[in-house]
Formats: structure tokens, sequence, C-alpha cells
């Protein structure tokens, strides 16, 4: 099935192959051939503000998202990670959000956070890879320590593009080959 999928992705090689190499500028302009993976503007349950944690407490990205150094997933806390604070911090600005945190800890239900960047099931991100190879978060997520509730921000976030993908590993001289990427 999934095999198939490529075989079937390789007629238009030619095509994507020129979108991908336009440049610096490429993720803009691979739109039209490679239809982006989704950066949806969800509305989150809880209003969590990155820069408070990330910037103003400096709270290591890896704290919370635990392993995106050993996985291909980077990883959303569970709502324990955040009582180990919460518990005493009943926050200043927004204690009704943060009450939320611990309604969902005492009812034993996880936070249904929704999903900001996702690429497309044929395509495979390993953030070990990346994360041990240096690449900073913020290179693809942007300054995160700066920014309030994510939502807000991320119709400017950066697009998950193939051109995005591919201008990167020319650059870093990380592998081309369809299959690293494409199951
Ligand atoms: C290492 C400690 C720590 C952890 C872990 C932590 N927080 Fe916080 N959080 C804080 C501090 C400190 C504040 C600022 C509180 C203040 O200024 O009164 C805060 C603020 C907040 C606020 C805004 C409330 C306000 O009044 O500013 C929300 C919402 C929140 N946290 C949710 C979470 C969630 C959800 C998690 C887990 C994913 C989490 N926090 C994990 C320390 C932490
Ligand atoms: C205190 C815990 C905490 C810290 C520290 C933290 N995050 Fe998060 N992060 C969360 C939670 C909870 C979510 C889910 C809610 C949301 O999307 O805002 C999240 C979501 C994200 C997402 C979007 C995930 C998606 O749905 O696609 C990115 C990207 C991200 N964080 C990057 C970072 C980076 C980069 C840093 C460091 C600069 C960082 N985070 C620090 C708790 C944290
Ligand atoms: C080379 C680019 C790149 C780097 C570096 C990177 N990410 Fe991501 N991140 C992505 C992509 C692409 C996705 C979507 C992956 C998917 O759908 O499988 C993503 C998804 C996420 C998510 C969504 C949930 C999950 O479990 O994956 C979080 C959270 C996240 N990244 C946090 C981080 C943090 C924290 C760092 C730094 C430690 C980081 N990312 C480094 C590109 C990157
Ligand atoms: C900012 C630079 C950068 C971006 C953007 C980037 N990558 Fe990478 N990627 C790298 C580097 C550097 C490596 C090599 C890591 C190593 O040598 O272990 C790598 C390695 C990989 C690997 C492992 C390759 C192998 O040889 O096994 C995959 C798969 C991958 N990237 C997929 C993606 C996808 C999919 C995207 C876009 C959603 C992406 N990358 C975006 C820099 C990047
Ligand atoms: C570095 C990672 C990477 C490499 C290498 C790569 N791709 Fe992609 N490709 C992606 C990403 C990311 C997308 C966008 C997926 C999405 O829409 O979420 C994509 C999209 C596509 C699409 C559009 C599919 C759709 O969703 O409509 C085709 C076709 C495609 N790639 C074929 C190829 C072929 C053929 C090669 C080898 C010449 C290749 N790709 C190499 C990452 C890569």
């Amino acid at each position: 099935m999934k095999r198939l999928w490529l075989t079937a992705a390789l007629g238009g090689v030619l095509i994507l192959g020129t979108v991908a190499f336009v440049g610096g500028q490429g993720e803009q302009d691979a739109g039209a051939a490679a239809p982006a993976t989704t950066v949806e503007a969800a509305s989150q349950p809880i209003q969590f503000p990155h820069n408070t944690h990330a910037g103003q407490f400096q709270i290591d990205c890896q704290y919370c998202h635990f392993s995106a150094e050993r996985s291909v997933d980077a990883g959303i806390p569970p709502v324990e990670s955040c009582m180990g604070c919460h518990r005493v911090v009943p926050g200043r600005n927004n204690p009704e959000e943060v009450a939320k945190v611990v309604e969902h800890y005492n009812a034993g239900t996880p936070i249904p956070w929704r999903r900001i960047y996702k690429v497309s099931d044929h395509v495979r991100f390993p953030h070990l890879r990346h994360v041990n190879a240096g690449v900073d978060c913020q290179t693809c997520h942007g300054q995160v320590q700066e920014m309030g509730v994510l939502e807000t921000v991320a119709p400017e976030a950066r697009d998950l593009k193939m051109g995005w993908c591919i201008s990167c590993h020319v650059e870093q001289n990380a592998s081309r080959d369809c299959t690293v990427c494409h199951y």
C-alpha cells in the first residue's frame, strides 16, 4: 500500500524536483505542487502560555517534550508533569486555566490538546535524528519561548512542506532519497 503510493508518486518527481530546488524561498512556491502539512489554528482546551514557561521561567523544551532526542515524536507532557508545579502554583494571571489542569488531574483524564504540526501519513519525520544532529527546535518551530498561546501564532508558523525539508537537506548534506522520508 505504502510502496504503491511511492511508485505512483515517482511520476511526479520531475515537477516536484523542480519546485523543491527553487531555493531558499522554495517552501512558499512548493505549495502548489505539494499540498502542505496541516498547521491548524486549532482551539486548545487550556490556554497554555509557552512564553511564561519556556521564556520567563526558562523551563527547558525537553523537560516537557521529553522524547525529542530519543524518539520519532517530541512528546506532549502528561498532566502529571504539569502538577509537579501547579500543585503549588495557582497562577496569578489566569488561575481559571490552571484550575482546569487540576480538574483533569483529579479526574484522571488526559488534557485533549489539539495537534498543530503534523505531516501526512506517508511522510516520516524523526525528531531524534534532527535534535541529535544539532538542529534547534527554533529552526523549525520558531521562537516558541516568546510565543503566548500557540494557536494564536500557528498561522505564522512555518509550513511543513517538502521543499522546505529538501532545502535544508541540501544545505546540510542530509539524505534526499525519497524512501527516507516516504513510506
Ligand atoms: C516547572 C514548573 C512548571 C511546570 C512543569 C508547568 N508550569 Fe504552568 N506555570 C508555571 C509558572 C511558574 C507559571 C506562572 C504563574 C504565575 O505567574 O503566577 C505558570 C503558568 C501557567 C498558566 C497560566 C496561568 C497564569 O496565571 O499565568 C497555565 C495555563 C499553565 N501554567 C499550565 C500548565 C500546564 C498545562 C502544564 C503542563 C503541560 C504546566 N503549566 C507545567 C510553572 C510550571
Ligand atoms: C511546561 C511544559 C512545556 C515547555 C517547557 C515547553 N512546551 Fe511546548 N508544549 C507544551 C504543551 C502542553 C503543548 C500542547 C499545547 C499547545 O499546543 O500549546 C505544547 C506544544 C508545543 C508545540 C506544538 C505541538 C503540536 O501540537 O504540533 C511545539 C512545536 C512546542 N510545544 C515546542 C516547544 C519548544 C520549542 C519549547 C522550548 C522553547 C517548548 N515547547 C517548551 C508544553 C511545554
Ligand atoms: C528539522 C525540523 C524540526 C526540529 C529541529 C524540531 N521539530 Fe518538532 N516537529 C517538526 C515536524 C515536521 C513535526 C510534525 C511531525 C509529524 O507529524 O510526525 C513536529 C512536531 C512536533 C511536536 C508535535 C508532537 C510530537 O510529539 O511530535 C512537538 C511537541 C514538537 N515538534 C516539539 C519540538 C521540540 C521541543 C523540538 C526541539 C527539542 C523540536 N520539535 C525540533 C519539525 C521539527
Ligand atoms: C533545518 C534543517 C532540516 C530540516 C528543515 C529538515 N531536516 Fe531532516 N535532517 C536534517 C539533518 C541535518 C539530518 C541528518 C541527521 C543525521 O545525519 O543523522 C536530517 C535527517 C533526516 C532523516 C533521516 C535520514 C536518514 O539518512 O536516515 C529524515 C527521515 C528526515 N531528516 C526527514 C525530514 C522531513 C520529512 C523534513 C520536513 C518535514 C525534514 N527532515 C526537515 C536537517 C533538516
Ligand atoms: C526530506 C524529506 C523528503 C524527501 C527526501 C522527499 N520528500 Fe516528498 N514530501 C515530503 C514532505 C514533508 C511532503 C509534504 C507532505 C504533506 O503534504 O504533508 C512531501 C510530499 C510529496 C508528494 C506530494 C504528496 C501529496 O501529499 O500530494 C509527492 C508526490 C512526493 N513528496 C514525492 C517524493 C519523491 C518522488 C521523492 C524523491 C525524489 C521525495 N518526495 C523526497 C518530504 C520529502
